[in-house]
């Protein structure tokens, strides 16, 4: 039944053409067989906490998360759509499901992987996220599904097809934040630091070349100083902590390095990595361009920006503040984005030129 195409109803009443169905099981592909998997922190994942002991510091499923969009708290660290869920928009594909859902799904149009709160070391949260290591062997774990279902063939030509792409690193800084002196701890080899953090990356997208992938997006580390709950911490209350986003600038700096390497010693690895920090800078700088108004403060929260987190009423402060407009705000809580935030930053990633998204774009992975 190759070139027959099929329709599907999703549970949010969204319809998607899809190209072709299987014929040895009911099971409709992606165009080219090009899926979408999610992979990292809380900027991407979609509800996996849901489902993990983990404490509510790390989970999204209360309300007010949620409201915009999906009218009900998905377990998404956002007011509506986070995004992955635009840029699965954009590929025309599904919104992807949370790979610990525990609905029969047939995940063959991606999946997400990402847990709130992970890193790219197996010390950051541990015991409380899924960390990176552990997304990529749910993964393996998929390709023997796709195996088993779909033949080795189909299975070997999704994962090579399909594109990988990450939010990760910001947590593992996060351990050099020490609120009680309000500086960076060390004072000293941030370098080193960031090598460790990298190298695990590293080990990460190659574990993933390895099992077949191809095709690796990345969205950098963003200004991690500027978050309202960074700022909160900051004793004169009025900047960003200056220090803390250098360390995001010299991840990304070793992140460009390393993949621009990876590209010159795996065959076929292709890559795409958005300059978030520099788009995330641009925002804060020039708000009303997007139609933000004070990029610093929060729409849901207490204290200073809002940058407490207390959004929702249930991490210890019961009282909480929810801005009337979210759309006016870069920032839903203390440290995520907003919906509309999202459909700016997953633009980028999709269409962005070679400025902000190099060396190609989303959407020229998805062409290959
Ligand atoms: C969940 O984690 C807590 C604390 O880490 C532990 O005490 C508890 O036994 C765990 N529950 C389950 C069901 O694993
Ligand atoms: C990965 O992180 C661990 C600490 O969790 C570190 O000991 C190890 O050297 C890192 N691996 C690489 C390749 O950098
Ligand atoms: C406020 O804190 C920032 C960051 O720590 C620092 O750069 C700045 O000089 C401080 N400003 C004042 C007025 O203390
Ligand atoms: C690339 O995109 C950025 C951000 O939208 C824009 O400011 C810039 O002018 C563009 N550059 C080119 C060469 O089109």
């Amino acid at each position: 039944m190759r070139g027959l195409s099929c329709l599907l109803v999703f549970s949010l009443g969204i319809f998607i053409q899809v190209s072709y169905c299987h014929s040895s099981v009911t099971t409709c592909l992606p165009e080219k067989n090009a899926a979408l998997f999610i992979l990292g922190d809380s900027l991407f994942d979609n509800g996996n906490n849901n489902y993990i002991n983990t404490t509510i510091s790390y989970q999204a499923n209360y309300y007010p998360y949620g409201e915009t969009f999906f009218k009900y708290p998905s377990g998404r660290f956002s007011d509506g759509r986070m995004i992955p869920d635009v840029v699965a928009e954009l590929a025309k594909l599904p919104i992807l499901p949370p790979y610990l859902h525990p609905g029969r799904v047939e995940h063959v149009y991606g999946v997400n992987f990402a847990s709130g709160g992970a890193g790219a070391l197996r010390e950051t949260a541990q015991g409380f996220v899924i960390d990176l290591k552990t997304q990529a062997i749910y993964l393996k774990d998929l390709k023997n599904v796709f195996s088993q279902r779909l033949g080795k063939a189909i299975a070997e030509d999704i994962v090579s097809k399909s594109v990988y792409l990450f939010s990760i690193g910001g947590n593992d800084y996060g351990s050099l934040l020490n609120p009680d002196s309000n500086l960076v701890l060390p004072p000293g080899d941030h370098q080193g630091f960031v090598d460790i953090v990298i190298g695990n990356l590293t080990d990460v997208v190659r574990e993933i070349y390895n099992l077949g992938g191809r095709k690796f997006g990345f969205a950098n580390v963003g200004p991690i100083g500027c978050l309202p709950a960074v700022r909160a911490l900051v004793k004169n209350g009025s900047t960003c902590l200056e220090e803390f986003s250098a360390i995001a600038r010299l991840h990304n700096a070793a992140l460009s390095k390393r993949l621009y390497e990876l590209e010159k010693q795996l065959k076929g690895f292709k890559y795409s990595v958005t300059d978030f920090y520099a788009i995330f800078s641009e925002m804060l700088n020039n708000p009303t361009k997007y139609g933000f108004k004070d990029p610093s403060v929060a729409c849901c929260g207490g204290g200073l920006y809002r940058g407490d987190q207390s959004c929702g009423g249930n991490k210890g402060i019961k009282e909480y503040e929810l801005c009337d407009n979210v759309n006016e705000h870069l920032f839903f809580d203390s440290n995520h984005v907003t919906d509309r935030a999202s459909q700016y930053f997953a633009d980028f990633i999709w269409n962005g030129n070679h400025t902000v998204t190099s060396p190609y774009n989303l959407k020229q992975l998805f062409q290959f």
